[in-house]
């Protein structure tokens, strides 16, 4: 963190506080606002204008780099792109650190999804040490941790639960593979900051929680419990975040041994639902999440998806010194 408080680099959820939160959240308000009005879009493009950012995504993304670009181009950022390490010189055997580190001698900001985990931290500390150090955005580190999602999922909640109080005093229900659902970690770091919050986390034994994560839940005191039943504490969440099976996690195809039908949110589970409830997803989805639920106006995974452009806008703002430039114009 910088002395204002403001992240160098962005790697781990643990790192935000509460302020950093709300800053992010109210920022991501007025960059929306901004967006409604040409003016507005084009005051948006300049704040970044002149600055590069590359995006190293060597796992399999769609949102997350979609956002991420289309985060760069509303705020007037050039991108450039390596998707898959074969095209780049890796292929004749330069190391993945001097990959990044000669990303770092053309860019401004490095964003970049790995399926190792714990790399994300290993470059930005490696990129302190030399004379351009660039931040680095981990858009996703293997099963490890995905900050920016955890953001756009605090702001998806603290949006939905506006008019009913905030996040403060909700039961967040947590389903599925949760052992390696890397959107699990990285907001259940977060709702400490909120007062009185319940997580339920629903899964299968082979997919229970981390002793990582128990151990930290355990430390920051909130309440959590994990139990086996799915449509018991349906009726109790006033969100329901689902999650798919990661198999691509799987050592020997394991997850195939799994019976994960009962995970699975059925249109017919929706009347054992609170009426002012929510129900999120990272996405990609499976069969986990019915497709009819769509319509309902619980669903809110589409506008998650959304927020996390909106969000990704702000956070980058806020690592390149641009988010004290955002103020709300007459508009
Ligand atoms: N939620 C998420 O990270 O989606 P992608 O894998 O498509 O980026």
């Amino acid at each position: 963190m910088s002395a204002q408080g403001k992240p160098f680099h962005i790697l781990r959820s643990g790192q935000f506080d509460r302020k950093f939160l709300d800053h992010i959240c109210l920022l991501t308000d007025h960059i929306r606002r901004l967006d409604k009005s040409k003016d507005g879009l084009l005051y948006l493009n300049r704040l970044c204008q002149g600055k590069r950012a590359m995006l190293y995504f060597t796992q399999p993304s769609t949102r997350t780099f979609l956002s991420f670009q289309s985060a760069c181009q509303i705020l007037g950022l050039a991108t450039s792109e390596i998707r898959d390490s074969s095209t780049s010189s890796e292929r004749k055997g330069e190391s993945i650190e001097d990959s990044l580190r000669t990303f770092s001698s053309y860019v401004d900001l490095i964003i970049m999804r790995t399926p190792i985990p714990g790399f994300c931290d290993k470059v930005a500390q490696m990129l302190d040490e030399t004379h351009r150090p660039v931040p680095i955005i981990n858009g996703g580190s293997g099963p490890d941790e995905h900050p920016t999602q955890a953001v756009l999922d605090i702001y998806t909640l603290s949006r939905s639960f506006r008019n009913f109080g905030g996040i403060d005093g909700k039961t967040i229900m947590m389903v599925g593979d949760l052992k390696r659902g890397r959107t699990i970690r990285s907001l259940s770091y977060l709702l400490r900051y909120y007062k009185n919050v319940k997580i339920i986390f629903s899964s299968p034994d082979e997919f229970k929680i981390d002793q990582d994560l128990r151990d930290k839940l355990l430390k920051s005191q909130i309440s959590f419990e994990e139990t086996r039943a799915f449509e018991e504490p349906l009726a109790q969440a006033d969100a329901v975040y689902m999650t798919r099976v990661q198999d691509e996690y799987d050592v020997k195809g394991e997850s195939k041994s799994v019976d994960y039908h009962k995970y699975h949110l059925k249109y017919e589970h929706l009347k054992l639902m609170k009426p002012n409830s929510v129900i999120m997803h990272p996405l990609p989805r499976r069969d986990e999440l019915d497709v009819r639920i769509d319509n309902d106006a619980r669903a809110k995974y589409w506008r998650q998806e959304r927020n996390g452009m909106w969000t990704r806008v702000a956070l980058i703002a806020t690592v390149l010194g641009a988010d004290s430039n955002v103020i709300l114009p007459e508009l």
